[in-house]
C-alpha cells in the first residue's frame, strides 16, 4: 500500500456483532452473507464471523465462493444465485451449494454425471418475482427428481423477504406464500429452512419452522435508526393508534459498524477570494486555505460526503474529482496530517444521512482500489 487512503476494518466489532446475535436469537445455522468482498469488508473478517459463531457462508456467484474457498476450506458456502450447469463440476470439487430455483435446472442437473456430491437449497420466491420456484407443483417435482439421485442431497430450503415487516402486511403474505409454495412437500424432511434477512430477523417475531437464518449487515454493525419523530410522522402516528394499530419503529441493536475510512492532507494551498478551486465548480469567495486529499469518486468518495475531519475540525468538501478531493481547512493544517471520512466523528450512519445513501448502497460504493487495513 502505496497511497495513504485506507478503510480500517475493526475485525472484533464484527467478532462481537456476530455474538451479540449468536447469543440473542436462537437457530442452528447462522448463514453469514459474505458477497461483494464482505461487503467490501474484505474476506479476512470471516475468520471473526466463524469465532462469533457463523457456521454458514453466502455468496451470490461461484467466483465469489470459489474465492472464499480458497482461504477457508472447510465452513460451508451457498452460492445465493443459480449457477451456469457448465461449472457445476467446480462445486462438485469445491463443496459449494448450489441454488435451484426452477424445475428445468434440476431436470438438466439431475443428467449430470458427479463426483462427491452435491448439497442443494431450493429456493422459494415468496414476493420478491426475482428468483425461485412459485408453483408448488413445480417444486414437488424437483423434489423428487432431486430424492431419486443419490449424489444430490436437498439440505436447505430458502426465501428472501420483500419487505421488512415492520408495519406493512405484504411480511405476513410472504410467509403464507412460502407455506403454500412448499405445502406438496415435507419441509420437517429438510435439514435447513432459512427466511430472515438482518431487519426481519431482529424486528419480528421467530418463524416457528425456520432453524436457519441469513444476515450480513447485522454483522457489520448496523442494525436500525431510532427514529427522529417530526410533528407530521407523530400526527399520522397518533391517528393510527386511535384507528387501534400498532407502530412498530425498527429494533436498535447494541451492534458496532466495523469500517472506518481514512486518507491524508496530500497539498495545502491558499486561494485568493474569486479564485477557482478544482474544474471551476468552486469559487472562493474570500481567501481561504485549502487541502487536496487523495481520494475521490472513482474511491467511492464525492462531494456528497459533505465533509471530513482534520485536527478536530469538521472540513467542508468543496469539490470532487476522479482520485482527489479539495477541502476548506484551517491555516495550521499541514502535508500528512490524518483525516477521517467514516469513523469516531463521523459516524457511519451520519455518512448515510448525508449521502443520502442507505448503508447497503454505501459499503458498496468505496471500492476495492482503497486498500483494508485490518485491527
Ligand atoms: C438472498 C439474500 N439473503 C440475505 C441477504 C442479507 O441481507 P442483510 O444484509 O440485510 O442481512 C441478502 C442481501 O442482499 C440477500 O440477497
Amino acid at each position: 500500500m502505496y497511497r495513504n487512503t485506507y478503510a480500517l476494518i475493526d475485525t472484533k466489532k464484527i467478532y462481537e456483532n456476530v455474538k451479540y446475535v449468536v447469543n440473542n436469537y436462537q437457530y442452528d445455522y447462522y448463514i453469514g452473507v459474505v458477497k461483494n468482498n464482505a461487503y467490501n469488508h474484505g474476506i479476512n473478517t470471516i475468520n471473526s464471523m466463524i469465532k462469533g459463531g457463523i457456521n454458514y457462508l453466502a455468496v451470490s456467484s461461484l467466483d465469489e465462493a470459489l474465492q472464499i474457498r480458497k482461504a477457508y476450506s472447510k465452513i460451508p458456502v451457498l452460492v445465493l444465485e443459480p449457477i451456469d450447469l457448465k461449472y457445476i463440476d467446480q462445486c462438485d470439487y469445491y463443496n459449494i451449494t448450489v441454488t435451484v430455483e426452477n424445475l428445468k435446472y434440476v431436470k438438466e442437473l439431475v443428467e449430470i454425471k458427479l463426483n462427491k456430491g452435491i448439497n442443494i437449497h431450493f429456493k422459494v420466491d415468496s414476493g420478491m418475482n426475482r428468483l425461485g420456484f412459485n408453483n408448488a407443483t413445480e417444486l414437488k417435482q424437483a423434489y423428487d427428481l432431486l430424492n431419486k439421485n443419490k449424489k444430490l442431497n436437498l439440505e436447505g430450503i430458502y426465501s428472501h423477504f420483500a419487505t421488512s415487516g415492520l408495519n406493512d402486511e405484504y411480511y405476513k403474505n410472504q410467509i403464507e406464500t412460502f407455506k403454500k409454495t412448499t405445502s406438496t412437500i415435507d419441509l420437517a424432511k429438510i435439514p435447513m429452512i432459512h427466511l430472515d434477512r438482518s431487519i426481519t430477523l431482529i424486528n419480528n417475531e421467530k418463524i416457528p419452522f425456520c432453524n436457519a437464518c441469513r444476515f450480513g449487515m447485522l454483522m457489520y454493525g448496523v442494525s436500525g435508526k431510532k427514529p427522529v419523530l417530526g410533528r407530521k410522522q407523530k400526527l399520522k402516528d397518533s391517528v393510527k393508534k386511535i384507528l387501534g394499530k400498532e407502530i412498530k419503529y425498527p429494533a436498535v441493536l447494541p451492534l458496532n459498524p466495523a469500517f472506518e475510512l481514512y486518507t491524508e492532507v496530500m497539498s495545502v494551498r491558499k486561494v485568493k477570494s474569486g479564485e477557482y478551486i478544482g474544474y471551476a465548480t468552486y469559487k472562493a469567495e474570500t481567501d481561504i486555505y485549502i487541502a487536496t486529499l487523495p481520494i475521490g469518486y472513482a474511491d467511492g468518495v464525492d462531494l456528497s460526503f459533505k465533509y471530513v475531519f482534520i485536527n478536530g475540525n469538521y472540513c467542508e468538501i468543496l469539490a470532487d474529482t476522479m482520485d482527489m478531493i479539495i477541502v476548506k481547512v484551517s491555516p495550521k493544517v499541514k502535508i500528512g496530517d490524518k483525516v477521517e471520512i467514516i469513523g469516531k466523528n463521523i459516524p457511519l450512519l451520519k455518512v448515510c444521512e448525508n449521502t443520502r445513501l442507505n448503508s447497503y448502497h454505501l459499503f458498496n460504493k468505496i471500492t476495492n482500489r482503497v486498500a483494508r487495513k485490518y485491527k
